[in-house]
């Protein structure tokens, strides 16, 4: 049995590290979470203020509430704040060389009983298992965007991962209120597996001027009653981002349904990246 989690890292405190942190407090957990300078702490800390006080104001949390949760968050700038953690999840930037780095400091500074978690959406979970002396308590722990809302966690087991680190990671994501999948460590998981290729195939539709943007968003949304059309989650998740997922799995498989079209490539060049700054397929500048 693996020990109970109930204090939680967190290594980076972005878009998707915020969330997992107040999903994490919001479940009662305490959470440290760290980033690498006190201004990216203050920003982190901001996102997820912002955050529980938009829940407040929609009704979905009540103030005590947030006060509680807010209150469990821990910042920190240095990785000996994990010397207690249970579960560390890493969120850092989708850069294989840097996650290695993390997991092997994290080796180093969480306990020997501690799981090791990643966000990564598209890397595999056994490279970063490999830079650590605990390959057994190594996982993936996949959030969807935007985290407080999305009812799913990916957990991905690598073949060295252990029976009770999944059984762990599965009352975790039950505590979370989240629904969890197990998936093997297999490029795109489950989700990526089947949304980049269809969202690659929409943008070469495009391409050849099949359908208006427009129309396919409409299509998809109306016809499919999918909470979004193609080039409007497109934009949500970050071109930058469908990019890089799309160029890893493809490196690792050669598979041609993971092939970016000319003109993804050429919009993330463009600096096109989404609503992230502004302009992607659609313009949210005046947003
Ligand atoms: N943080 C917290 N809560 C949020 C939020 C955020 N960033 N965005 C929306 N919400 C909440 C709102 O509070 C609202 O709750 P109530 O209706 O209960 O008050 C609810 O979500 C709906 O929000 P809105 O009314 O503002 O907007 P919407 O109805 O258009 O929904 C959406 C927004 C939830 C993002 C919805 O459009 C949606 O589900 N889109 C698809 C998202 C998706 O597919 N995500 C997965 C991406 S793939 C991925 O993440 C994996 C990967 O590796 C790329």
């Amino acid at each position: 049995m693996a020990q109970p989690i109930t204090r939680v890292g967190i290594v980076g405190c972005g878009l998707m590290g915020s969330g997992i942190a107040e999903v994490c407090a919001r479940a009662g957990y305490t959470v440290i979470v760290r980033e690498v300078s006190r201004e990216q702490l203050a920003a982190g800390l901001a996102r997820i203020d912002g955050s529980l006080d938009r829940a407040v104001a929609r009704g979905k949390l009540a103030a005590a509430e947030r006060d509680a949760a807010r209150s469990r968050i821990i910042g920190a700038t240095d990785l000996s704040a994990f010397a207690d953690c249970d579960l560390v999840v890493e969120a850092v930037a989708e850069n294989l060389e840097l996650k290695r780095r993390v997991f092997a400091e994290l080796d180093a500074a969480a306990p020997r009983h501690a799981l090791l978690a990643s966000n990564t959406s598209s890397l595999a979970i056994i490279e970063m298992a490999a830079a650590t002396d605990r390959p057994a308590q190594v996982l993936g722990l996949h959030f969807m965007q935007p985290v407080p809302v999305m009812p799913l966690l990916e957990i991905v087991r690598t073949f060295l991962t252990s029976d009770e680190t999944l059984e762990a990671a599965q009352a975790f994501a039950a505590r979370l209120g989240k629904t969890s999948v197990v998936c093997k460590d297999s490029p795109g998981f489950i989700v990526n597996r089947l949304l980049i290729p269809y969202l690659l195939h929409a943008i070469d539709a495009l391409e050849k001027g099949i359908a208006t943007k427009e129309d396919f968003d409409a299509a998809i949304k109306l016809g499919l009653n999918h909470p979004m059309g193609p080039f409007t989650l497109l934009d949500y998740i970050g071109l930058d981002t469908i990019l890089f997922i799309a160029d890893a799995v493809f490196d690792e498989t050669k598979d041609a349904r993971f092939a970016a079209p000319p003109l993804l490539r050429r919009m993330v060049s463009a600096g096109y990246l989404g609503r992230k700054n502004g302009r992607g397929f659609y313009d949210y500048t005046s947003q």
